[in-house]
Order: structure tokens, then C-alpha cells, then sequence
């Protein structure tokens, strides 16, 4: 009982495609992932060899540039982030209007998005060199905003980046040192975290990746692109599953439920219950990202000391899970946020800033795709068709 507008501008045919299960909307060289065979690549190199003998910095250049940076390059690319890590002075009083126990996801989006207010001269979209100068100030900048986040929720002062760190060490150190203290990195610490972000940086066309893309598509500039980017995965339907993960796994580890009455519960489907941190959009095997996760749980909190209860739970949870026919039958398995929680909290984060933590490692691939969007002459604004279901014409009272 409704009319489909007519189409104009297509041959005459749409695709009517909810949630884009089967749309591609871009050609892409960046990432390519096999979701059956479990299988994922950065640039051609598996996600595996680089979790085992890259790091952050590295992977970053390689996204962002297509190759494995020279020593040369990547010293510049290393010293180039380090020298603009500062914030504003200006930019520090914008964290005091927030509440105090404002959550660092929605911060962190609206810092991201005031840097365009800070450098409005480099913006141009097509210039090069403003393309370059806003790809090192984000990738310098956002660890800091996301540490000052961090410290204004708990009520301790910022701490200015040291620039004699590396960017996850200054990362750590602007997290959880002191001023007029020594903070001493632990380097098994860095290591995983460093993995950790690795493993994160880019996963094509999720979608806070599309969002970054779809915004950009309109010439926003990258700060703005990638503010709306963070917003689409501070959602717990995407990054802000692993903050959901622990929530879910306290609950249970507080007796309110049995591990066998949450599982009968998403099961039944029963208030809209999920087994969080399982279940993927294109994996229908096990997470690659997953495993590696894994093994790093297992040495974080041998190390650490974690929560092994909860650790028990999770593990139990997934046992269940792969064993049974509701799961097997739709290819559900843990992915890449099912054991995370676990490790940052070991870690010491406290579960809002979990997402934070994401981001972080997941701003490369946002540079990445804006740049590649902007870049491909073929980018067109993103506009979807919908088909419209709503009253046909009708008078207004009177006429
Ligand atoms: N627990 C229980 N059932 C699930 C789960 C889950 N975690 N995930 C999917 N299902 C079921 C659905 O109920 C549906 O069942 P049905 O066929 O009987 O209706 C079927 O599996 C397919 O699920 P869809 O929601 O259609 O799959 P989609 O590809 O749209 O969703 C998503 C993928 C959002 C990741 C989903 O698996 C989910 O909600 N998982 C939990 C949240 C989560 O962990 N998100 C992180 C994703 S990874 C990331 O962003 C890093």
C-alpha cells in the first residue's frame, strides 16, 4: 500500500540491502579479509607475522602508505609523531567543561573533532601536505587526548607527553604516572599493548570505518571524519563490545546468573540478550585476532595476576558456546573483543576506557581509508536510495 518514488539518477533499479550484508560500497588496497577461512591481511602481510614481529608505529606507516617503512622512513614517521603529540593549551581547558565522570568515548570524539578548530589554515582535503600534516597530528595527539580523558575521570592531573617515549609508552605514562614521579614502563606492558593495537588498526569496511568514509565523502575534513568514526564505535553493537564483555561476565561472576542460564537466555533470544564478544559480520570462523588476543590473556595475567575467575568464565562461556548447535548452526565464535576486557583490566584500565583503547588502534585504518577515499577519483558523495513507505499524498485539514 505505498508508492516507490521514482529513481532518478540510476538506471532505474535499487538495491535494497539493510545493514549492507551484501553492498560494497568502495574498492579498497588496504585491508582483505577470507571471513570463512578466517583469514586477515594488512597490505597483503597476515595479521599474524605482523602481531609477531612488527609494531604500532610500523603498521601505521604501512596502512597509511601501502609499504613497510625504509629504517629511514620510519625513524622520520617515528620522530614526526613524538614532536606533536602536545595538545593546545587552549585545547586542555575544553576537557574541564565536561562532567567528572563523563565517559572518555563521547571526550574523545568531541576533542577529535575541536583539532579542526585549531588548525582551520590545514584542511584542504586535496592539498597534500595538509593530508600529511593532519595524518601525524592525529596519530600524535589522540593518545594524548585519550590519557587527559582518562585522568579527568579519575580526578588526577594531565600529565604533558614526554617526548623521549615512544607513542604507546607515552600512552602508559600519561595514563597512569604521576607528575614529579618516575613512571617506569613495564616493556612486557608495552609489548602487549603495543600487539594488542596491532591487531586492531584496520578491518575495511566495519562500520565506524564507512562512517569515517561516508563523512569524508562529503570533503569533511579528517578530523571531522574521524570524530564521527569514534562515535560509531563507542556503540556496543561494534568497539563498545568489549566494555559490554566484562559487564556481562561480572554479572555472572556475581551470582545474579548461572553461566548455563545466561547461555539458555541468548539462546531463547530473552530480552534481546547477546553472548557479547561473540558473533561477527563477515567471520564465520574463528577470529583471527582472536587467538592472538588468546595467547596474549594468557601471559597478561600470568603476569598481572587478572581476575582468573573471570578469566574462568569467559573461557567456560566460549567452551559452551563452541560446543553447541545454536552457535555452530550460525557460525557464531569469539571475536576480536571477547577476551580484551580481560587484559586491559589486568592492565589496570578501568571498562570505560576499554573503547578508548580500540580507538587508539583503530585510528591508522581510519587515516588510511579517508586518505584512500580522497585520493580514488572515482569517490562519489555517499548517498543511499531507501524505499519509501510512508503515507501516500494527502490533504492538510481544510485544503
Ligand atoms: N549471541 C547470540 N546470538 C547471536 C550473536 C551473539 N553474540 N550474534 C549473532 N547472533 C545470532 C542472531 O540472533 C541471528 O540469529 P537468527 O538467525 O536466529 O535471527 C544470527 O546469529 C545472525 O546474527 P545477525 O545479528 O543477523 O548478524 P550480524 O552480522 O548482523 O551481526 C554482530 C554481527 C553485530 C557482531 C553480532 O554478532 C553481535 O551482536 N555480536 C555481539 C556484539 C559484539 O560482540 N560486537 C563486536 C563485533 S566485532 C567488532 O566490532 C570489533
Amino acid at each position: 500500500g505505498y508508492e516507490i518514488a521514482p529513481l532518478r539518477g540510476t538506471t532505474g533499479n535499487v538495491t535494497y540491502d539493510p545493514g549492507f550484508m551484501n553492498t560494497a560500497n568502495t574498492t579498497s588496497a588496504i585491508t582483505y579479509i577470507d571471513g570463512d577461512a578466517g583469514i586477515l591481511r594488512y597490505r597483503g602481510y597476515p595479521i599474524e607475522q605482523l602481531a609477531e614481529h612488527s609494531n604500532f608505529l610500523e603498521v601505521s606507516y604501512l596502512l597509511i602508505h601501502g609499504e613497510l617503512p625504509t629504517a629511514d622512513q620510519l625513524s622520520a614517521f617515528d620522530n614526526v609523531t613524538r614532536r606533536h603529540t602536545l595538545l593546545h593549551e587552549e585545547l586542555k581547558d575544553f576537557f574541564g567543561g565536561f562532567p567528572r565522570d563523563a565517559h572518555p568515548m563521547p571526550v574523545l570524539s568531541s576533542a577529535v573533532s575541536a583539532l579542526s578548530t585549531y588548525y582551520p589554515d590545514s584542511l584542504d582535503p586535496y592539498d597534500a601536505e595538509h593530508v600529511e600534516r593532519s595524518t601525524y597530528r592525529l596519530l600524535a595527539k589522540v593518545p594524548t587526548i585519550a590519557s587527559y580523558a582518562y585522568k579527568k575521570s579519575i580526578g588526577q592531573p594531565m600529565l604533558y607527553p614526554d617526548n623521549n617515549l615512544t607513542l604507546v609508552e607515552n600512552f602508559l605514562r600519561g595514563c597512569f604516572g604521576v607528575p614529579a614521579e618516575p613512571y617506569e614502563l613495564d616493556p612486557d606492558l608495552v609489548k602487549a599493548l603495543d600487539t594488542l593495537l596491532i591487531l586492531h588498526a584496520d578491518h575495511e569496511q566495519n562500520c565506524s570505518t564507512s562512517t569515517v568514509r561516508l563523512v569524508g565523502s562529503a570533503q569533511a575534513n579528517m578530523f571531522a571524519s574521524i570524530s564521527a568514526g569514534v562515535n560509531a564505535l563507542y556503540g556496543p553493537a561494534h568497539g563498545g563490545a568489549n566494555e559490554a564483555v566484562l559487564k556481562m561476565l561480572r554479572q555472572i561472576q556475581g551470582g545474579d546468573i548461572t553461566p548455563e542460564t545466561f547461555m539458555e537466555k541468548v539462546k531463547n533470544k530473552e530480552d534481546g540478550v547477546r553472548l557479547m564478544g561473540f558473533g561477527h559480520r563477515v567471520y564465520k570462523n574463528y577470529d583471527p585476532r582472536a587467538r592472538v588476543v588468546k595467547g596474549i590473556a594468557d601471559d597478561v595475567l600470568a603476569k598481572l595476576g587478572g581476575d582468573d575467575e573471570l578469566f574462568e568464565i569467559a573461557q567456560r562461556l566460549e567452551q559452551k558456546a563452541l560446543e553447541d548447535d545454536y552457535f555452530i548452526e550460525r557460525k557464531l565464535y569469539p571475536n576480536v573483543d571477547f577476551y580484551t576486557g580481560l587484559i586491559y583490566k589486568a592492565m589496570g584500565f578501568p571498562e570505560k576506557m576499554f573503547t578508548v583503547l580500540f580507538a587508539l588502534g583503530r585510528l591508522p585504518g581510519w587515516i588510511a581509508q579517508w586518505r584512500e577515499m580522497i585520493q580514488d577519483p572515482s569517490t562519489k558523495i555517499g548517498r543511499p536510495r531507501q524505499i519509501y513507505t510512508g503515507a501516500t499524498e494527502r490533504h492538510y485539514p481544510g485544503v
